[in-house]
């Protein structure tokens, strides 16, 4: 019977330390804590700033984030160079590269890699090219030969993603570029 009392009792203040003891966990607020960390941006995710030796340029060192865009900007150049879609609006460049004169197709490589990099977060590097309104109005840029349509940024979004497929790039970034490319098209497409 004693025993009988003392397990009641026992059953009894357990029930109570572990209602009390959920009441105060329900009535305590929850602590603002730091939350889930920010996704790095999509230049970190490509290597940052880390120094990589640069396989264009025997003894030179690249960043490693800058590097994977250049490859895709330059595989995508190719791309595009080969698209009769796309030649047209090329056509000054194009004719540059065909005598032999690659001066401008590095700046463009230069220019395009600039852009996305910053695009894709990187604060070490400048863009100090047209903005994208006055790059693609002859008017405003003598080499482009015409007005972007949607067609043909259709294309070239198309054309830059083989250009990542051929670096490897995982799709989930290659998704990432696309929506920044698509983001632009407004700025882009002016026919
Ligand atoms: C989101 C997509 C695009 C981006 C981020 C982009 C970016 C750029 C940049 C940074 C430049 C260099 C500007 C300068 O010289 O200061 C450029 C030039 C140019 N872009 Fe685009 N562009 C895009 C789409 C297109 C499309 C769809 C076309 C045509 C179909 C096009 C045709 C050209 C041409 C012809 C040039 C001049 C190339 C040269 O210097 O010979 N771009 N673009």
């Amino acid at each position: 019977m004693k025993t009988s009392i003392g397990t009641l009792l026992l059953t009894a203040l357990t029930s109570v330390i572990i209602i009390t003891g959920c009441k105060k966990d329900d009535d305590t607020p929850t602590p603002p804590g730091p939350g889930p960390a920010p996704t790095p941006s999509l230049y970190l995710r490509l290597g940052g700033d880390t120094l990589v030796a640069d396989p264009a340029a025997p003894g030179m060192e690249v960043k490693k984030g800058y590097l994977a865009i250049r490859s895709v900007v330059d595989s995508s150049i190719f791309v595009i160079a080969a698209d009769p879609e796309l030649q047209p609006y090329f056509a000054v460049l194009l004719g540059e590269v065909g005598a032999g004169q690659l001066t401008n197709l590095a700046v463009l490589s230069k220019s395009l890699s600039d852009f996305f990099a910053v695009g894709a977060g990187a604060t070490s590097i400048q863009y100090a090219g047209l903005n994208m309104v006055d790059a693609h109005n002859p008017a405003t840029n003598p080499r482009m030969t015409g007005l972007v349509t949607n067609e043909a940024h259709d294309r070239f979004i198309a054309d830059v993603v083989i250009g990542a497929q051929q670096n490897n790039v995982p799709m989930s970034i290659i998704q990432e570029f696309g929506a920044l490319m698509e983001s632009l098209r407004s700025q882009i497409v002016q026919g």
